[in-house]
């Protein structure tokens, strides 16, 4: 039987409907950590060619969310969260990766981020390839706090809260003052030199990642054959066995030349299009899924390692190539 995470989760961009779970995903993300007080009761507004992603669950419920902002070849991350029941499953990273590869796809050379002391925020940023380059301070004035110093335009108050920066140097006289000072830091990875495919599907984040959609898919998919092994059994007093099933699947790939041929201008079958062809392949993915699910392969585990000797195998046939090339050439 394949081993289903119990809370599977698909990343996607983010879409208007998504609002509500986002800002509760962020808000509760926060609550433990130095922003606690940072509440945004709605999304900022993110203009392509920014762009958001969310992780979320088979409800579509919002469990971890990432926001970047692009601005000419280099880009900030806006926000980065992970509900806090979810946290520590890779879904930040998985996240990161995704828009990693968006933006080395959209050029973009460098990546930066803002952050205060939370250990979870300053060891997952250098866990996941970032550097720290600069330091500044983030100074709260509250209620009780010496307000010295500090003016307001004639007929206020001196003021209740303040937020303000400050530079590093003067941490400690700001500490000995106030006390909510934080040491903000930016963290920057460097995307210059790309993501090739051959890096991203070899590490564990692509193979968690594939787990996690797998798993998805998965438990769709295992919903229908029991739909199916049931109406099976009112029909013939049994669920197909495997080799029905099998059967199915090759009459499903039989469909699905005829629908490529069509598409391709090589046949001619009225009525056939991208719906026919959407349809098909996920009928022939669901058979693959059911007779993996019937003798115990867990393609959620073995497809990013089967994927991961293919890359192996076409970069070693590629080197091969290339050799054969410059022989040739020298010859
Ligand atoms: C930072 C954050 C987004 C990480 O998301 P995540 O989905 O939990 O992270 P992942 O599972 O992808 O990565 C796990 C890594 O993150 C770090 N990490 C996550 N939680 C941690 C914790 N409680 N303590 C220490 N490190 C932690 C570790 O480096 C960990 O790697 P490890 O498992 O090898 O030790 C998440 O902790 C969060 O939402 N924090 C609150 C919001 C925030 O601080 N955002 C960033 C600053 S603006």
């Amino acid at each position: 039987m394949t081993t289903l995470d119990p809370h599977p989760f698909a990343i996607r961009p983010y879409e208007p409907t998504d609002e509500p779970s986002w800002v509760r995903c962020r808000v509760l993300a926060f609550l433990s950590t130095q922003y606690y007080d940072d509440v945004w009761p709605r999304r900022p507004d993110v203009v392509a060619p920014s762009f958001g992603l969310v992780a979320v669950d088979t409800d579509g419920q919002v469990l971890g969310l990432l926001d970047v902002r692009v601005d000419g070849d280099e880009a900030t991350i806006d926000s980065v969260a992970t509900h806090p029941d979810h946290q520590g499953r890779g879904m930040g990273t998985a996240l990161l990766e995704v828009a990693v590869e968006r933006l080395v796809r959209a050029g973009i050379t460098r990546l930066d981020a803002w952050t205060r002391e939370d250990q979870a925020a300053n060891s997952w940023y250098r866990r996941n390839g970032f550097s720290e380059a600069f330091q500044y301070l983030h100074v709260h004035l509250e209620d009780g706090d010496d307000a010295e110093g500090f003016t307001t335009p004639a007929g206020f108050s001196s003021p209740v809260r303040a937020f303000v920066h400050a530079g590093i140097e003067r941490e400690q006289e700001l500490r000995e003052r106030f006390a909510r000072v934080y040491v903000c830091r930016q963290y920057v990875r460097d995307l210059s030199a790309g993501t090739p495919i051959e890096t991203s599907i070899e590490s564990a984040d692509y193979a968690l990642g594939m787990t996690q959609d797998f798993a998805t898919l998965n438990a769709h998919a295992m919903e229908v054959a029991a739909a199916y092994d049931d109406l099976s059994t009112k029909r013939i007093g049994r669920p197909w066995t495997n080799q029905e099933v099998a059967l199915g699947f090759v009459g499903d790939v039989g469909d699905l030349a005829k629908i490529v041929m069509t598409l391709d201008g090589t046949r001619r079958i009225d009525g056939i299009g991208l719906e026919q062809l959407e349809h098909e392949l996920c009928d022939a993915i669901w058979s693959c899924l059911v007779l993996a699910d019937r003798f115990g392969i867990d393609i959620g585990e073995s497809f990013p390692r089967q994927m991961q000797d293919l890359v192996r195998h076409v970069s070693e046939l590629r080197a091969d190539e290339e050799s054969t090339d410059s022989a040739t050439l020298a010859g």
